[in-house]
């Protein structure tokens, strides 16, 4: 069985990607089993979370695994003084795999290189979210029926939105054409921008946000302003409420047209905009479990054909 690590989306080839869908699709049609009977399963969250540690968490318990793990590293012995690359290894006699979010760019990829177990990043810093960026590539093959060739505008917090940066890295197999909505303060990096040159990826900027700048896509990706990026607090008063979905923006929409977001939302979409069909931000987190269920599978060294030839599945 080869084991492997779940770091970042960008190394995945795109037969990798269809294949963790198709994983993630038969996981959607069972997700009751005991694939992971016997398995432990660490979390250990050192940023807050709801929906990706309480998705990795039901992931590793309908597949019949056990979970430790903590929700706040402040309840751990990192308040004592011990690095990561103690607490990782200390963790790895204990757990099977470990799914980790961290604040600092690159935690996951390190903890990876010291850790015999796989490594899961659930979100490192404003650098990436990988399994966020499988959730969000179901949700959209699932909504669109391909995912090639589609209009995908990303709008607000392009700058530290990690779920953005790890989308652009995975669509460049499918040809998108990105539509960058962002205030100059949170423009999309400039090393994003130089990844879409390089992989010949089309992309257009722009500051405005209406029903008219909107009215092509196919999704309509939002972000939160990430408040806890910002090292000048007056910055992100300026900026925090620069852009915000309402439903009459959805007047010229196109009929298929999905608006996904990672969540959490503060302001950026307005509650009567759930009632819309376009609405696609509630199935999109359900999405997760299916994704994070294939995660695991994958990485603990499961087949395809072992999921589909599972006979563990619970009805
Ligand atoms: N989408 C996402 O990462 O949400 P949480 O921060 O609640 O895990």
């Amino acid at each position: 069985m080869e084991k492997h690590n779940f770091v970042t989306i960008a190394d995945l080839s795109k037969e990798q990607l269809l294949y963790l869908l198709e994983m993630a699709r038969e996981f959607e049609k069972h997700p009751n089993r005991e694939l992971l009977k016997g398995k432990v399963v660490a979390t250990l969250f050192f940023e807050p979370s709801t929906r990706t540690q309480l998705s990795f968490q039901t992931a590793a318990n309908r597949l019949g695994a056990r979970v430790i793990g903590f929700s706040d590293a402040k309840t751990s012995s990192t308040t004592k003084g011990e690095t990561l690359k103690d607490t990782i290894l200390m963790v790895s006699n204990y757990a099977d795999i470990i799914a980790m979010r961290h604040y600092i760019e690159g935690a996951a990829l390190y903890a990876s290189e010291v850790a015999p177990v796989p490594i899961v990043n659930a979100g490192d810093g404003a650098h990436m979210h990988p399994s966020q960026c499988l959730l969000d590539l179901y949700s959209i093959q699932k909504t669109q029926g391909t995912l090639e060739n589609l209009n995908i505008y990303l709008v607000g917090d392009l700058k530290y939105g990690r779920t953005v940066h790890s989308l652009i890295m995975a669509m460049r197999h499918f040809n998108p054409t990105f539509h960058f909505i962002a205030p100059k303060e949170l423009a999309m990096p400039q090393e994003y921008k130089l990844y879409c040159k390089e992989h010949n990826i089309n992309f257009k900027e722009h500051t405005k946000f209406d029903a008219n700048v909107i009215a092509d896509a196919d999704i309509l990706y939002m972000t939160r302003v990430q408040k806890e990026r910002f090292s000048d607090l007056m910055e992100y008063e300026r900026v925090k409420n620069v852009y915000r979905l309402t439903r009459d923006m959805l007047c010229n929409a196109k009929e298929n047209m999905k608006i996904m977001h990672p969540l959490p939302r503060v302001n950026e979409i307005a509650y009567d905009v759930d009632e819309d069909p376009h609405a696609y931000y509630i199935q999109q987190a359900k999405n997760g479990l299916f994704a994070r269920e294939a995660i695991f599978s994958y990485c603990l060294g499961y087949t395809l054909d072992d999921i589909r030839n599972d006979k563990t599945i619970i009805e």
